[in-house]
């Protein structure tokens, strides 16, 4: 579904990617792990087409999208769950969920409304309440429920369980595999690697803006002293 070529993304001086290739097959969960720092919201924000002047090559489906600005990537079918999740605090959930759906019929919001709020039950009971008074946990549903208005093929979800409590990381994780039995294809960056690599088919490790590991989640599950190992030498 996605094929990422030799990416290269610099701020400045700062070479925050240094020519990284991952590749997400259709109905996969990839896991793209590292430390701050890594890279890894450079790496899922170019794929969004967010960063300027990001070099390198990016398919979707076999359809090269790298010249094309992030909302004509949505309408490609690419939605990201951004890291801060980036809601209009003073919009409503249904507002803020709404929102995910610019560039599809108005039409099909209504459909595309119920299959989140069946995905995240929970969304329901705060349909109206204002984003700022929910729970972070509460804010990251809707933020991959407004991702998910878009009707992606392809979900980036920036750490997904950056700063919840263990229930919402695990809602969020049930409703991600859920996704996946559906056949989206899900790129999730964590630097919490233990929930991420159960979930995952495939995992990448990112340090200092390199790939210096890959395999199937199942091999870095086996030795997760590979991976720790890496995170722990690039935090420092
Ligand atoms: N907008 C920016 N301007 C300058 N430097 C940035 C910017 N965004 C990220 N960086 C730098 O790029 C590197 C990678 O950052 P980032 O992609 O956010 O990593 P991660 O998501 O893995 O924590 C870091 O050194 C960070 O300071
Ligand atoms: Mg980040």
């Amino acid at each position: 579904m996605l094929h990422v070529e030799n990416l290269v993304c610099r701020y400045g001086k700062i070479e925050a990617v240094s020519g990284i290739s991952l590749d997400v097959g259709e109905g996969q969960i990839v896991a793209l792990v590292g430390a701050n720092g890594a890279g890894k919201s450079s790496t899922i924000q170019s794929i969004a087409g967010h960063v300027l002047g990001a070099e390198g090559r990016i398919t979707l489906a076999g359809e090269d999208i790298t010249a094309l600005p992030p909302r004509e990537r949505v309408r490609k079918g690419v939605a990201i769950a951004p890291e801060g999740r980036r809601l209009f605090r003073d919009l409503t959930v249904h507002e803020n969920l709404s929102m995910g759906g610019f560039c599809r019929p108005r039409e099909r919001e209504a459909a595309n409304l119920k299959r989140v709020l069946d995905l995240f039950p929970r969304l329901a009971e705060r349909i109206h309440s204002r984003a700022e008074n929910l729970s972070g946990g509460e804010q990251q549903m809707v933020t991959i429920g407004r991702a998910m208005m878009s009707e992606p093929r392809l979900l980036l979800i920036d750490e997904l369980s950056l700063g919840l409590m263990p229930k919402n990381v695990d809602l969020c994780y049930e409703a991600i595999l859920r996704l996946k039995r559906e056949g989206l294809s899900i790129l999730v960056v964590e630097q919490n690697t233990t929930k991420a690599l159960q979930v995952a088919d495939h995992a990448y490790v990112l340090s200092s803006g390199r790939l210096i590991w890959k395999g199937t989640a199942a091999e870095a599950r086996d030795d997760p002293s590979v991976i720790q190992a890496y995170i722990g030498s690039s935090a420092h």
